[in-house]
């Protein structure tokens, strides 16, 4: 018989997605007909907009006639794609070969892991994305867990009220990685400039990398906050960004995400990770999509930034909502003016039992956020992506915990 891999067995929990669709499942089973809204995961709801889902539909065109068909692309993706993000996106602040187009940003976090292998220290803002953590202990570099899902392998950076959601760089470990999101899911905040400079001081003080996960940078409505690491100097010399169509595009399904590896990042050996990353692409990515890539194009065309930015400004328009709601309750939140979640505080309470509680009383599914990271214990995200009518029909809902605010809220 064949040995499981070790590292699979060492996933303390279930997978916090379908650990909700469990209990969501149960409650729906136990009281028929009642109509269950989620503002719960993170997945688009809106259709593409034209422009974009024409691009989409000329790339499977192309592939239905002889003269336009193409089979396998470059592995790093389109180059005229690559050099579209650079201009269009990064201003010119990377270069179209440090650009690598990819199936996903998820994808990507899970496969970046294999530059650094499993004898690299990792940090995790806390609370974080779960792949951070997840992808660590699959690859071996987490450790055992010691209590829950916390692993004694990696280093955990509280961000919590009194830090201003931003981490003690202290802590940050020597010659290891730090995956950093911003807007952060699910925090919903967003670090300002001067914090990213104080981050990438001390990563390269450190000898560290930084991985930052720009996934919901098209939220970004203040002009003053960063919305790539690259704008921060220093950056390309400690800092790999990945980022994605899902959530600006309405790609999720689609798949089409990007990673930019700058040439000057280097290991302690003084290697290329540029060139290891464009080795494990060549080796076991085989490309994006070429039917994605072609919606990728149009998506950055002037048109389809304005259709992003339509589509970006209707789901804020939810989280402004459900933020108007929570607060209507004296619920204490931040995120989603510059994000698509808000992070409520529900002090002293457990987030699995109010998650049941704004179920039964609700019938609103939304993420409590234990699954997070230990400092999500007693919060929960709220996720803007839904339709509009759905998103008011829960809003209005949530008055029903009016009754049992002191209780919740206490
Ligand atoms: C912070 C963050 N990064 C990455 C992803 C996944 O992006 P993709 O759909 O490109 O894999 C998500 C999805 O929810 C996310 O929240």
């Amino acid at each position: 018989m064949v040995q499981r891999n070790p590292c699979i067995a060492n996933i303390k929990t279930a997978y916090l997605f379908p650990e909700i669709a469990r209990r969501r499942r149960e409650y729906a089973a136990a009281h028929p007909g009642v109509r269950i809204i989620s503002l719960g995961v993170g997945n688009t709801t809106e259709p593409v907009f034209p422009h974009t889902g024409g691009g989409l539909s000329a790339g499977a065109a192309a592939l239905a006639a002889s003269e336009t068909y193409t089979g396998y692309g470059d592995e790093q993706g389109l180059t005229a794609l690559r050099e579209k993000i650079a201009a269009v996106l990064y201003k010119g602040m990377v270069a179209a070969d440090e650009v690598f187009i990819s199936d996903g940003a998820k994808c990507d976090i899970g496969r970046l892991q294999l530059l650094f292998g499993a004898g690299t220290q990792a940090a995790v803002q806390d609370p974080s994305y779960p792949v951070y953590v997840d992808g660590s202990v699959l690859i071996g570099a987490a450790g055992g867990a010691i209590q829950g899902a916390v692993y004694r392998g990696l280093t955990y950076l509280p961000c919590v009220e009194e830090n201003n959601y931003f981490p003690d760089l202290d802590l940050i470990p020597p010659n290891g990685l730090v995956y950093f999101c911003s807007p952060n899911n699910p925090t919903g905040v967003v670090s300002d400039r001067k914090q990213l400079a104080a981050l990438i001081e001390a990563v390269r003080g450190k000898g560290s990398i930084i991985i930052f996960d720009a996934a919901y940078c098209e939220y970004i409505r203040d002009p003053a906050l960063p919305r790539s690491i690259y704008e921060i100097e220093g950056a390309k010399s400690c800092a790999i960004e990945v980022n994605s169509f899902s959530k600006s595009a309405g790609f999720t399904g689609v798949r089409l995400g990007w990673s930019v590896v700058p040439k000057d990042l280097t290991y302690v050996s003084g290697e290329s990770v540029n060139a290891d990353w464009n080795r494990i692409c060549t080796t076991i990515f085989n490309g994006a999509s070429n039917i994605a890539q072609a919606g990728g194009l149009a998506a950055l065309d002037d048109e389809g930034l304005k259709e992003t930015r339509a589509l970006t400004d209707f789901y804020l328009g939810n989280a402004k909502l459900i933020r108007g709601a929570l607060r209507r309750l004296e619920i204490s939140c931040v995120g989603g003016d510059n994000s698509p979640y808000i992070w409520a505080h529900f002090p002293g309470r457990d987030s699995w039992d109010v998650f049941s509680e704004i179920l039964e009383k609700c019938q609103v599914v939304c993420t409590p956020g234990a699954g997070f990271g230990p400092t999500g214990q007693d919060f929960i995200r709220f996720s803007a992506f839904g339709h509009r009518a759905d998103v008011e029909e829960a809003c209005t809902r949530l008055g029903n915990l009016k009754q049992g605010t002191q209780k919740i809220n206490r």
